[in-house]
């Protein structure tokens, strides 16, 4: 399946979108969550712990899945291949680690926070409730700055495919998507 310019400049767009989005969706839990363990109020405790459990039911999953099924596309129908450059097997691992974590970590968390503060018990484990959003933040970020500087080069099998094929992996074609 190869993408032609217009479904890859597309595709493209939704990716980044998505990327973006689920990076500042991270920050935005963050920042709740740092005012859920300083604040000295229960209300706005009570407020911020369940603004987290609305973006996190709400959010996460869809924008996870957008990112990750963009990037599949994107991968397999462009000559960037899914695992032939180190950048792009990376980004495919740790984005589905991190989706993972969120489903089974992040978002458990926060909901067993909203309950303890519906129950007025308040915030039973700070720590927990602010690692989630920065492990996922570092990540983001940190495939932030993979996507853009693109670096490590050719995998063992994008090697091969290079040496077996003129297919110029990274040649002219695979930078000029805009
Ligand atoms: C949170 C996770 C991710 C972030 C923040 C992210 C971010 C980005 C950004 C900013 C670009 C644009 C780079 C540029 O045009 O210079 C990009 C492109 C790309 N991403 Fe991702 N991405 C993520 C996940 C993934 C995943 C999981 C895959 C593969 C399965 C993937 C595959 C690609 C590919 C192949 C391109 C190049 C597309 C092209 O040039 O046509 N990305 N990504």
């Amino acid at each position: 399946m190869k993408l032609d310019r217009p479904a890859r400049r597309a595709t493209l767009v939704v990716h980044v979108i998505a990327a973006a989005g689920w990076l500042g969706l991270t920050l935005g839990l963050l920042a709740l969550a740092v005012t859920a363990i300083t604040t000295e109020s229960p209300a706005m405790t009570e407020a911020t712990v369940r603004s987290m459990k609305v973006f996190a039911d709400w959010l996460i999953l869809p924008l996870a899945l957008l990112t990750l099924l963009s990037g599949l596309v994107l991968s397999l129908g462009t000559p960037w291949g899914l695992a032939r450059h180190r950048w792009v097997y990376t980004k495919f691992w740790m984005t589905l680690g991190t989706t993972v974590a969120s489903v089974f970590a992040l978002r458990p968390g926060v909901t067993d926070a909203a309950a303890s503060v519906a129950s007025g018990a308040g915030v039973l484990d700070p720590t927990d409730l602010v690692a989630g959003p920065i492990v996922s933040l570092s990540a983001y970020l940190f495939m932030t700055v993979v996507s853009v500087l693109k670096p490590w080069g050719l995998t063992k099998r994008g090697r091969k495919h290079r040496a077996g094929s003129r297919n110029a992996v990274d040649g002219r074609g695979v930078r000029q998507t805009a």
